[in-house]
């Protein structure tokens, strides 16, 4: 499918990942909308690369563990665009906490981390849906990570948070057919990005140790990969991961 006019929101667009997402939607034609919860410079950034592309693009302050902040996000996106076509669920949060350490994961992390990578995307889904559906050709994809399919990363909410959204992901499949596609990517470590300068060396080494490319995956490949998620007509409710090819990811 020809992307140019589609009209997208694309997450945590102020972030790494998310960033690239939105220029990669830009370059093929897209109008793209990011949030940002507090990172307004990094917003600014993504919004001028959007802009050099000649496509429209504009950022929404958006805390997704906030029920009235995402109504209100969801309310001026449809009002500047009209209506929407591609929803990227991007935003995420994590904390590292070592598996074994249960008592340091507290009620309140693991509301955070819930909140923000797993209902958060949710209530958007559902916030927008309408607006998807009559789009004709609506879009959502879901940024999970390979954490969610293996009992490894940051922490035990973090893994579960993406595990639940990447099940997420095949439920609205069938929720929004056949007027919407749901489609998720889950990285493995992803370099230059914030979330894996955050991640203990050790950890890092041992990912880059295990991808038989001999290298992980990049904020670049995700994009192209949400790319063809958005292109293709006939895929949904699957999951592709990016992280260098890791064998306990290759199921
Ligand atoms: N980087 C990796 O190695 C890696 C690996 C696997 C999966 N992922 C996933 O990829 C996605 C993007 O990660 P990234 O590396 O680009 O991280 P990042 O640079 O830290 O970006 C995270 C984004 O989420 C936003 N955000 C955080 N809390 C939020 C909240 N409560 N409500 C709304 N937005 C919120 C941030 O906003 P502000 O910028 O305003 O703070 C930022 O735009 C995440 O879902 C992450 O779990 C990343």
């Amino acid at each position: 499918m020809d992307l140019t006019g589609k009209r997208a929101f694309v997450t945590g667009g102020s972030g790494d990942i998310g960033g690239a997402i939105a220029r990669a939607l830009a370059g093929a034609g897209v109008d793209v909308a990011v949030s940002y919860v507090g990172n307004t410079d990094g917003a600014d950034r993504s919004i001028a690369a959007i802009r050099a592309c000649g496509r429209k693009g504009f950022a929404v302050r958006l805390d997704q563990r906030d029920p009235t902040s995402i109504a209100d996000a969801a309310e001026k996106v449809r009002g500047e665009f009209g209506g929407l076509d591609i929803l990227v669920n991007n935003a995420g949060w994590n904390i590292g906490i070592p598996f074994k350490d249960l008592e340091t994961l507290n009620e309140d992390i693991w509301d955070r981390v819930l909140e923000t990578n797993l209902r958060g995307p949710f209530l958007l889904s559902r916030a927008l849906a309408g607006s998807l559906r009559e789009s004709g050709s609506g879009r959502i994809i879901n940024i999970a990570s390979v954490g969610g399919l293996i009992p490894g990363s940051s922490s035990i909410a973090y893994s579960s948070s993406k595990a639940g959204l990447i099940h997420l992901t095949r439920c609205l499949a069938v929720a929004l057919a056949p007027d919407v596609t749901v489609n998720c990517i889950a990285p493995g470590l992803v370099e230059n990005t914030r979330m894996a300068r955050n991640l203990p060396e050790k950890q890092a080494n041992a990912a880059r140790r295990q991808a038989v490319l001999g290298k992980v995956g990049s904020a670049d490949d995700i994009a192209e990969q949400a790319l063809v998620f958005c292109r293709t007509e006939t895929i949904t409710g699957q999951l592709m991961v990016v992280d260098g090819g890791m064998p306990g990811c290759m199921h």
